[in-house]
């Protein structure tokens, strides 16, 4: 799915995002370890609803699997966690990724809005570098860095990656 289409999907599923229930909440903590579930809890209401479908999908997939890997939920879970301390609402994640490269590289370095608008486009580095940080498992750390990379830049093994890429497009 090209990334407008995406962008537009997650833009509707973000302002109508509903709460998980308590049902829902208690099927997501089994996948983390502790550290992984300290960044989940960081997501907003949009987040935890958008890891939490990409994470059922993947379970859905994981059949199509001979072994799933451990961490396997937990990587649909975290995948987008370099967004959390960006702190950008909706519109702004719009802008971000329609703006897309044409925003000066020098900005990245900024503080304040413009800075975190900029850095948008680096959410892969900022999330795998954070949940190296809590000791996250390595599928975790590394879907987080791959999931924007074309297949042949992947640490994550094909079969696996191209799953969790599916589970988040759907
Ligand atoms: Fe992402
Ligand atoms: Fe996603």
């Amino acid at each position: 799915m090209s990334e407008v289409v995406h962008l537009v999907k997650r833009f509707f599923g973000s302002v109508m995002a509903k709460k998980l229930s308590a049902t829902e909440l208690e099927w997501v903590k089994p996948h983390l370890t502790e550290g992984e579930l300290s960044v989940w809890n960081g997501f907003n209401t949009a987040d935890k609803r958008h890891t939490y479908g990409v994470a059922k999908r993947a379970e859905n997939f994981s059949g199509q699997l001979d072994t799933v890997p451990d961490g396997f939920i937990a990587a649909a879970l975290l995948h987008d966690c370099g967004k959390i301390d960006l702190q950008l609402d909706t519109m702004s994640r719009v802008i971000a990724t329609l703006a897309g490269s044409k925003l000066p590289a020098g900005w990245r370095e900024k503080q304040g809005y413009l800075g975190r608008l900029a850095r948008y486009r680096m959410h892969p580095e900022l999330g795998s570098e954070k949940l190296t940080s809590v000791g996250a498992r390595q599928l975790v750390v590394d879907w987080a860095a791959d999931h924007h990379k074309p297949v042949d830049k992947w640490n994550v093994d094909t079969t696996v990656g191209e799953l969790l890429k599916k589970a988040d497009d759907e």
